[in-house]
């Protein structure tokens, strides 16, 4: 079977697609420098598999180490490039830093690719190119503006979309399948992999878990005075091991020989909106737990609403989100309990 590169394969996301890949029979060699996750996901991944990924601690920013690595393994037909860093506020801090590590790693792969004739790459990229869609816009589909990126992170969505545009329009021999995720949250269903908590979280899911835990006195919910049936702001919270399983369907598209375009773009969504406060009563229902929260004002830089039209996903690619988010949102308090048994001494 095939090979596949899988940069950031420690992390969130990295971790749930390494596992589905596998399962498809798959080979994968992940390449991570473990900066935003622990060597012990090997461990999960290898407990749900039956078997270990191979692994390589590199920094994508080191060109020379990833040309030895794709010399190493030979038979890598195809990479999902994950490896990014990926908090906005921090990227509004250190600019520098994001464009420097998402630019780049990308960039190096792209060079490399024709070297070690690896055909085939899929990029992580984000709804937050849409920015705030317009209402008639909304549902978002592929073909909705760009709109002016609200952080750098974000504008390094967009450049890494531009760069991978330019390459092909420029006849490297690659094709490329870009995946623009919408909100990922929970974790697998066995409970050992999942996301790993690195510091106070911003983002809502684990947030609320912590709060839930009582790690976190309680939920701050950003702003209940927008135009949204409940007042507070709407995303599409996609699961975790159905987006992992978008990156299988994609890459087998291109290994196949499938696609329409050289560059095709998806969105990945469930096509449903959901609310801050539906989100977190419905988590307190399926997991029979409380979840202190508060209203405060808004969070600068907040989106009213954004959710996905999967049209296109579901039609072209035949892949579609699955898991209710009920089953969600029990995974992702599963996946607490779990970090809180690990972390508590004998
Ligand atoms: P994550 O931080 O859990 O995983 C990223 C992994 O990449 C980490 O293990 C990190 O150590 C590794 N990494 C970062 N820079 C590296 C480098 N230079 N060399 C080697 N390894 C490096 O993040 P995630 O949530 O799994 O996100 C994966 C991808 O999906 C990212 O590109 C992210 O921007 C994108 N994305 C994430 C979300 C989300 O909400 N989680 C939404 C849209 C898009
Ligand atoms: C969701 C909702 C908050 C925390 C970010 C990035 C985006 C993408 C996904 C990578 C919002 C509210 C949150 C809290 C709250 N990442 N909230 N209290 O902002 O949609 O998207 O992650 O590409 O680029 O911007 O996700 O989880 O931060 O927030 O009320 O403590 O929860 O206001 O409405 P967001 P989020």
């Amino acid at each position: 079977m095939a090979r596949i590169l899988v940069t950031g394969g420690t992390g969130y996301i990295g971790s749930h697609t390494t596992v589905e890949l596998m399962q498809a029979g798959y080979d994968v060699t992940i390449v991570d420098n473990l900066m935003n996750s622990n060597i012990d996901v090997l461990d999960g991944i290898a407990a749900i598999v039956g078997r270990r990924p191979d692994y390589e601690n590199i920094d994508c920013l080191d060109y020379v180490a990833l040309d030895k690595m794709f010399e190493k393994y030979a038979d890598i037909v195809g990479i999902i490039h994950f490896a990014a860093s990926k908090a906005v506020g921090e990227s509004v801090e250190k600019p520098l830093l994001y464009y420097r590590n998402n630019l780049n790693s990308l960039i190096n792969l792209l060079e490399l690719m024709p070297v070690h004739k690896v055909k085939h790459i899929v990029f992580s990229s984000s709804c937050t190119v849409y920015g705030q869609p317009d209402a008639d816009h909304l549902p978002v589909d592929e073909t909705a503006p760009i709109k002016p990126a609200l952080s750098p992170y974000g504008n390094t969505k967009q450049i890494c979309e531009e760069i991978i545009h330019d390459a092909i329009h420029a006849k490297s021999p690659i094709t490329a399948i870009i995946l623009r995720y919408f909100n990922p949250i929970g974790a697998h269903p066995s409970a050992l992999i999942g996301e790993l908590p690195n510091g106070i979280p911003n983002n809502l899911l684990p947030y609320v878990t912590q709060t839930a835990m009582g790690i976190r006195k309680e939920l701050s919910i950003f702003g209940n005075d927008y135009n949204t049936p409940d007042g507070t702001c709407v995303r599409d919270y996609i699961d975790v091991v159905d987006l992992a399983k978008a990156h299988v369907v994609a890459l087998k598209r291109m290994i196949d020989g499938k696609q329409d375009d050289k560059i095709e773009i998806f969105n990945l969504g469930t096509g449903r909106g959901l609310s801050v406060l539906e989100i977190v009563e419905t988590f307190k229902r399926v997991n029979n737990v409380d979840v202190p929260y508060k209203i405060v004002g808004r969070r600068e830089g907040d989106i009213e609403q954004v959710w996905a039209k999967p049209d296109k996903a579901n039609k072209v690619l035949g892949w579609k989100a699955e898991r209710t988010i009920e089953e969600t949102l029990r995974s992702s308090w599963q996946w607490q309990q779990h970090l809180n048994n690990m972390q508590k001494p004998d």
